[in-house]
């Protein structure tokens, strides 16, 4: 039998040996943007998780696209040594790609990271001012940004092309663009969060022109044989907010510059109510890449192999990412290949722990008994 979840999937010159995805997720574990051990120890976990894909977490271009004090960076040379010493360690024991995602927080930047509290961080404690498409704060008791004007605009994009060659120079496999959750480029697509009268804000046609300049000079700046994806929202969850519609047309236009894959997510306002369950994104990612035919990733509160491959089988999407599920349990893939009868690539330290349908293998008990 073969696993649809367990097929390789290829992206340019880039083979991933399954469908498997760890979603990028901030760790909230950097200094002045520089990875730590701590990025060790996440990154160097999932990279013997079996996954076909591993995404470093949101990684901000400018100090001030930093979500929180303790996010990533990648704007400065020590930003780039910093986590050219946790890939030295960590890639030669991966059994799969490694990419990252590029973000800038915009009006949704300069906050306390999870459990330290809500809100803005006071800039006596830290905290900077932000930048938003225009001065309206992302929500009561929000700073109010600063409205990028065109220089400032151009800095973003300079930045991001930046990052981009740092990534590049870093021999990460893979791109990904964060242009959901509200934060700056998905601001500016959405009709909640961009009211600006200029060219840049208006129309569909507006609301997409900053972040599809972004993606242009990012698509320009990475090398041709590499992938880049772009995440955004299927929908705000609010009316007149964001919907299938509106990421299909910007699917298009990605697709049209060269992006690769289309990593559909949701929400990130501060009002939303999300209506939560397994595989609740699933049906924008399906919808893109029925109109559109071009590569996606779903993800969303996927937790069952069986769901996961039959999301792969239908045709839904073409990668599955899983975020807390995989900090649940960093074994997934080990665990959704004995489900589904698969292969996973297991580090040859660990081997003594595999299971075959929850059980050790003759093989490996024999091994094991040899072994001792
Ligand atoms: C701890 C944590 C950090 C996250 N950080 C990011 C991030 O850096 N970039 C991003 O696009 N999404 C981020 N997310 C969202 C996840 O990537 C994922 O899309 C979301 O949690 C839904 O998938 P899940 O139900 O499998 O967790 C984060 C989620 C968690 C739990």
């Amino acid at each position: 039998m073969t696993s649809a979840l367990f097929q390789p999937f290829q992206l340019r010159d880039l083979t991933l040996p399954n469908r498997i995805v760890v979603s990028p997720m901030c760790q909230y574990s950097a200094v002045n943007g520089n990875a730590t051990d701590w990025h060790l120890l996440h990154l160097g976990q999932y990279a013997v998780s079996g996954a076909g894909l591993l995404v470093i977490e949101a990684t901000g271009v400018e100090p001030e696209g930093r979500i929180t004090a303790e996010c990533l960076g990648l704007w400065s040379d020590e930003n780039e040594a910093a986590l050219a010493r946790v890939l030295q360690v960590v890639r030669p024991f991966a059994s799969m790609p490694i990419g990252i995602q590029l973000g800038h927080a915009g009006r949704k930047a300069s906050v306390r990271r999870p459990g330290a509290g809500r809100g803005n961080l006071p800039l006596s404690e830290g905290g900077w001012k932000t930048f938003g498409p225009t001065d309206a704060a992302f929500g009561p008791g929000w700073e109010e940004p600063r409205a990028l004007d065109r220089a400032g605009m151009d800095r973003v994009t300079q930045a991001f092309v930046q990052a981009t060659q740092r990534a590049d120079r870093l021999d990460l496999d893979l791109l990904e663009i964060h242009a959901a959750h509200g934060y700056l480029l998905s601001a500016f697509l959405s009709p909640l969060g961009n009211a600006r009268t200029d060219a840049y804000g208006g129309n569909r046609e507006g609301r997409m022109r900053f972040p599809l300049e972004v993606i242009e000079a990012v698509r320009a700046a990475w090398p041709a044989h590499k992938p880049m994806g772009v995440r955004f929202n299927g929908t705000d969850w609010l009316d007149g907010g964001l919907t299938g519609e509106d990421a299909v047309a910007f699917a298009h236009q990605l697709k049209a510059r060269g992006v690769d894959y289309m990593d559909l997510s949701s929400g990130g306002s501060a009002r939303a109510e999300i209506p939560l369950g397994p595989g609740y994104q699933v049906p924008y990612a399906a919808q893109v890449k029925r109109e559109v035919d071009v590569a996606t990733m779903c993800v969303g509160l996927i937790r069952d192999p069986v769901h996961a491959q039959a999301i792969v089988e239908r045709g839904d999407a073409d990668l599955v990412g899983l975020g807390r599920g995989m900090l649940n349990d960093p074994r997934w893939a080990w665990h959704a290949a004995e489900a589904l009868g698969a292969k996973v690539t297991v580090p040859h330290q660990y081997l003594r722990g595999e299971t075959t349908a929850g059980l050790p293998s003759q093989d490996t008990i024999i091994r094991s008994a040899a072994a001792r």
